[in-house]
């Protein structure tokens, strides 16, 4: 069975722990939007990995990793990451397949991506700076570039040419020149080119030949262009329809939805966080939590869990479970809030509201649970959870309206507690 493995909230919610975890179950790990923006840290042997654009499978030898046409690639990170795993002794040669129609990020994306954030003013998203939305913006405009025109060095020259002059045009620097950009390019082209394949066809052999493929998303629900707090949103579908636009497949290849949430919720970049704690508690939660991005190093707006905000992306992505991360971050609190309906005027919500205006005149309604002093921190076993950690996740289960079929107890892969299976797939 094929399982898609998505934020849940609104990013870093620790997907990568979570995908690297399951990864044995399947022969290929494929992801379906976003590009290096993300940064999915997975701890092995005590060995940090941030990967940001290879897909999280890489780290088990033997397992196919897949970049789906719905992924915008930036040339140098992708290399830069290759390199890092290389160093590291992780050879990803024969097992990476780079979809020949995703899109790519070049330098002048990166410069239109400031531009953009500096035009906005107070208004800004607080993107990574990674080019994301402009390669974004070509895509829908038409005029991208994709990893198979590098096979074309002459269409592609007018092309950097045009996109190049169109850059000079808006950014105060002008003086861009489009031929390094034409060299560099092409140099990536040849080195890419062993990995480039038809990736919809790939993957639909390889389900004819039985094998099971786990489906990467990044970013998280709250942050997709259509479903999230749009304008305050990534330019992707990091929401479930995702994995069919951005590798290919129809709706039945996906065999089962899981969410990862955290156990409390965070925040990077601006926009709507209706459970945000601004005092001691935030700072408390961000340090505890290590709550800093990986890719950006921005400190992570910290709140309480939000279990409006959950429910909306049960519904959004068909969730038949959540991985739930770093319970053991909320170790030591005396009490735990849980956020389970809005209030906005006189009416109680208890749907995530689709407007962001209305979203900005809710308060969160809070229950209270009791905290817990016993560490929780590495623990395998449910029953071995204190008494108050048990019920306070039963509590997010009842009011997110599925069950939690993994809880992560610490980073490294076994602080891991695995509680039955996600439709048929034992985990
Ligand atoms: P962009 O994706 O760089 O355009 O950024 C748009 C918004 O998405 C900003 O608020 C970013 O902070 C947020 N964002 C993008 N990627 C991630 C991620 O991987 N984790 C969390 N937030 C992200």
């Amino acid at each position: 069975m094929n399982l898609a493995i998505l934020g849940a909230q609104w990013g870093d919610e620790g997907k990568g722990k979570i995908v690297d975890l399951v990864a044995p179950h399947f022969s290929i790990v494929a992801r379906y939007q976003g590009g290096h923006n993300a940064g999915h840290t997975v701890y092995v042997d005590g060995a940090k990995f941030i990967l940001r654009l290879i897909p999280s499978g890489i780290l088990h030898p033997g397992l196919t990793c897949v970049i789906g046409n719905g992924v915008v690639i930036d040339p140098r990170a992708l290399f830069a990451e290759v390199d890092e795993l290389g160093r590291a002794g992780i050879k990803v040669d024969e097992r990476l397949v780079i979809s020949d129609k995703a899109h790519l990020i070049l330098p002048y994306h990166r410069d239109l991506d400031l531009l953009s954030e500096a035009r906005r003013g107070e208004r800004k998203i607080g993107t990574t700076s990674r080019g994301i939305g402009p390669a974004y913006e070509d895509k829908i405009a038409r005029r991208g570039i994709r990893v198979g025109d590098l096979a074309d060095p002459r269409g592609l020259e007018q092309d950097v040419r045009d996109n190049v002059t169109a850059r000079n045009r808006l950014v105060q620097d002008n003086t861009m020149e489009w031929r390094p950009v034409l060299e560099e390019l092409l140099q990536y082209g040849e080195r890419m080119r062993p990995w480039v394949h038809d990736v919809s066809l790939m993957l639909s052999d390889a389900m004819r030949n039985g094998k099971a493929i786990l489906f990467e998303g990044a970013q998280g629900t709250l942050l997709d262009i259509d479903h999230g707090t749009y304008p305050y949103v990534t330019s992707s579908n990091a929401s479930v329809g995702g994995v069919c636009t951005g590798l290919g497949l129809g709706p039945r290849a996906i065999g089962g939805v899981l969410g990862v949430a955290k156990a409390y919720t965070t925040r990077v970049g601006e926009g709507p966080l209706p459970t945000e704690l601004f005092g001691e508690m935030g700072h408390r939660l961000r340090e505890s939590g290590h709550e800093y991005g990986a890719v950006t190093g921005r400190p992570r707006r910290c709140g309480w869990y939000d279990a409006v905000a959950v429910r909306y992306s049960v519904r959004i992505n068909g969730l038949d479970a959540l991985a739930l991360t770093k319970l053991d971050v909320l170790d030591g609190l005396e009490r735990i809030q849980i956020c389970s309906s809005y209030r906005c005027g006189s009416r109680t919500l208890t749907e995530f509201p689709s407007d962001l205006g209305q979203l900005a005149a809710c308060e969160p309604v809070y229950e209270s649970l009791p905290g817990w002093s016993v560490p929780t921190r590495g623990v395998r076993r449910f029953a071995d959870l204190p008494e108050p950690a048990r019920r306070y996740v039963a509590r997010l289960e009842e009011v997110s309206g599925v069950p939690a079929a993994i809880i992560s107890t610490g980073s490294a892969r076994d602080e891991t507690i695995l509680r039955g299976d996600v439709q048929g797939l034992k985990l």
